[in-house]
């Protein structure tokens, strides 16, 4: 019986220890960012689009947490208006692992507790210069928070991806279609909303 106990109790301990849920982060008067990247240009399903789909979400997210807004960009954007043209450009890079270079950065990275990176779903990983992003800080301490847009691949395995470059653990995290960011922003809006109200804002 007391041999049953020990296990049970060890069992609980290792659960409150290791358990990141949601609903035990305090997010009163924490500092957030939300990071995204985001196409304009022709898109599947969309058509010529002059905001992008992440960055759709992106504003609905740092509106709803008051939190700071920064658009990773390129910094000579090259990439093709043309939908299909971006993505082979996209695979070849993916393929080769690429780092393109960035536009600029986050100012006082480290003053933010909690961040929220936002990328559209290429090829089931996220676009080479979110990586770059990612590489370039120093993520210990934060609580990282990743959300997607997509036409039918959902997160893929972008959670798992940010949580090998930041080295920090998840928090649970958004798939939007990207025709539905784009179109019916009351449901996209919606989903935003029930989501954020989980992880605690
Ligand atoms: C290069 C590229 C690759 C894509 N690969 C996928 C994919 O593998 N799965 C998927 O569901 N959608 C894919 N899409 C569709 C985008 O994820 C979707 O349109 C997204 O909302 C675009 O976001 P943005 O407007 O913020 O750039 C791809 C789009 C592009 C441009």
């Amino acid at each position: 019986m007391k041999k049953i106990l020990s296990v049970i109790l060890a069992g609980l301990t290792f659960f409150t220890i290791h358990n990141t849920k949601a609903e035990e982060i305090d997010m009163t008067g924490k500092k957030v960012l939300v990071v995204y990247f985001s196409r304009t240009g022709e898109q599947y399903s969309v058509g010529n689009i002059t905001e992008g789909n992440t960055a759709i979400i992106a504003k609905m997210i740092a509106e709803q947490t008051k939190a700071d807004l920064f658009e990773v960009k390129l910094k000579n954007d090259t990439y093709p208006a043309a939908y299909k043209a971006l993505t082979e450009v996209a695979l070849s890079e993916k393929k080769a692992n690429a780092r393109p270079e960035i536009a600029d950065d986050v100012e006082n990275f480290a003053d933010y507790d909690v961040v929220f990176i936002g990328s559209p779903n290429w090829w089931s990983d996220m676009p080479m210069a979110l990586y770059t992003f990612i590489e370039a800080h120093n993520w210990i301490g934060k609580t990282v928070i990743p959300f997607v847009t997509h036409e039918g691949s959902g997160l893929s395995s972008i959670p798992s991806k940010i949580k090998t470059a930041t080295g920090t653990d998840m928090l649970d995290g958004l798939a939007v279609y990207g025709h539905v960011a784009q179109n019916d922003r009351a449901q996209a809006k919606q989903n935003v909303t029930n989501w954020l109200k989980k992880l605690g804002f």
